[in-house]
């Protein structure tokens, strides 16, 4: 089935729960699709994950761009949903509408993503009415932390529950079509999915969002010895790799590998004639 922001909106309606993760990069794209994930978000978590900054705030527009056209070109089926980088669209309507139409001309993801409520309403609606669906991303919203004095829950306390409710309001009323919940209190995050037309998507935000997303190094044991708190660890693939990697280097070591079903052509000359052409080599 082909994903897009019609068919999650759908999804809601019909009670099914939404699946979104991250991927950065082809390879891991066509997993994530062959694995049957109904939307994929090039987050821009890639400046942690993917390029080892401390926070997202050094993610570029070009950075963005490179990524989720790799994934792009991997999915046939699965909505690529493309993080706009700090700096893209708070410094207007006009930079946010131009970033993103640049995100959907050079990369060919489906769909854009931001954070904030009220403060960028103005762009979610010009950039929806531009024919970019927009996801938004409203808690802790990771391009703020430095406003928030570190990353931490959102939406604590009643005046703070309240604003964040009437926020997912706002941005559903200029025109998201599905809205982030990152490390929202759960009964919050439930109250605001059952009031909501457009589906909610939690990050450590509990059981009652109409859908999950998770960043994939946080759920697959990719972050070694660390798996954040909401995350939980569905296989271990960073120790699979390391066993791997290991056995790769001992067997190389040792000479057991490659073997001869390892190359990549089979010699199509007779020993005879290597022999004879070693030694004429050797007497020039
Ligand atoms: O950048 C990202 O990966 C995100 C998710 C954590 C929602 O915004």
């Amino acid at each position: 089935m082909k994903n897009t922001a019609a068919s999650l909106l759908q999804m809601k309606r019909d009670g099914q729960r939404i699946t979104e993760i991250t991927a950065y990069d082809y390879s891991t794209a066509k997993i994530m699709e062959t694995a049957g994930v109904n939307a994929i978000l090039v987050g821009d978590s890639l400046g942690m994950t993917m390029l080892g900054y401390d926070t997202t705030l050094p993610v570029t527009l070009e950075d963005m761009i490179h990524h989720s056209a790799a994934v792009a070109r991997a999915c046939t089926d699965t909505l690529v949903i493309m993080d706009m980088p700090f700096m893209s669209y708070q410094t207007g309507v006009r930079d946010a509408v131009l970033n993103a139409g640049h995100l959907m001309k050079e990369a060919r993801g489906h769909a854009v993503k931001l954070e904030g409520g009220a403060a960028v309403a103005e762009q979610i609606r010009a950039i929806t009415d531009a024919g970019i669906p927009v996801q938004a991303h409203i808690g802790m919203t990771p391009q703020s932390v430095n406003v928030f004095g570190g990353f931490k829950v959102q939406g604590k306390g009643e005046e703070a529950a309240k604003r964040l409710l009437e926020d997912a309001y706002i941005v559903q009323e200029a025109g998201a079509f599905s809205v982030v919940l990152e490390c929202v209190p759960p009964k919050l995050a439930a109250l605001i999915s059952r009031k909501l037309m457009i589906p909610t998507i939690g990050i450590g935000a509990g059981a009652g969002c109409d859908g999950q997303v998770l960043v994939y190094q946080d759920m697959l044991g990719m972050n070694l010895g660390f798996t954040p708190r909401f995350a939980k660890k569905f296989a271990d693939v960073g120790q699979l790799m390391i066993d791997g990697v290991k056995d790769y280097i001992r067997e190389v070591q040792e000479g057991t590998f490659p073997q001869d079903c390892h190359s990549f052509v089979k010699s199509d000359c007779s020993d005879e004639y290597l022999a004879t052409l070693e030694q004429t080599l050797g007497k020039e």
